[in-house]
């Protein structure tokens, strides 16, 4: 039995490309491992605190000196660096918004990218602790930009697991989703089928 981690970013509902990514990611995963357990947590309907001063309070202080509110931080922090630890497999939908990931998104990452948690700084360099998982990411682009300059989702996201330790990462975009034409068909159906090999 594997635990799979969704994490869904889209600020949208029922028009949602990135959750209709996630729900089919969902239904093929439990076809190929029913034993999985799958945990979904959303951003954007329960935003995570954005990193503050009580947050770097709480990692950085000794129990004893932590105030209430930093304590709580902690707490908050903690909660989603333990189900990021106890996930095998972390599927991440990220709408792209202004070239980049929802802020939502990078708020969630703020609390997961912990010093001594999920890396540790070494004599040679920072070294990812997060050994063994996979990673999905599923994004939904109004435009095309796979492998240009103006992507900065998928090059930013890689370096950002890899510090953590997770290299193995499996990027699905479903792009032309603005587009007119058949863009979006086509863009979907590519999406679509990446999926239906993954799983
Ligand atoms: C605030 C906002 C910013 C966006 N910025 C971009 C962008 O920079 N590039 C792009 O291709 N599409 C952009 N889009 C379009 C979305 O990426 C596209 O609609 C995508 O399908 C959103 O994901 P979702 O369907 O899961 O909500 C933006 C959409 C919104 C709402």
């Amino acid at each position: 039995m594997s635990r799979v981690l969704i994490i869904e970013s889209s600020a949208r509902q029922q028009d949602s490309v990135s959750r209709q990514l996630t729900q089919t990611f969902i239904s093929q995963w439990k076809a190929a491992h029913p034993a999985d357990q799958i945990t979904v947590r959303d951003v954007a309907v329960n935003p995570v605190p954005h990193l503050d001063i009580n947050l770097l309070g709480g990692w950085m202080k000794p129990a004893e000196q932590r105030s209430a509110s930093e304590q709580a931080s902690l707490d908050r922090s903690n909660e989603l660096t333990e189900e990021l630890l106890a996930a095998d497999v972390l599927v991440m939908a990220a709408p792209m918004y202004n070239f980049a990931i929802p802020s939502t998104l990078k708020a969630w990452l703020d609390h997961v990218l912990r010093a001594g948690v999920t890396f540790k700084y070494t004599e040679t360099g920072p070294q990812g602790l997060l050994s063994g998982k996979r990673a999905f990411v599923l994004t939904a682009r109004g435009g095309v930009y796979a492998g240009g300059p103006a992507d900065h989702q998928e090059p930013y996201l890689r370096q950002v697991m890899g510090f953590i330790g997770i290299h193995d990462v499996t990027f699905i975009h479903a792009e032309g989703m603005n587009l007119g034409g058949d863009f979006q068909e086509k863009g979907l159906n590519l999406a679509n089928a990446r999926l239906a090999q993954v799983a």
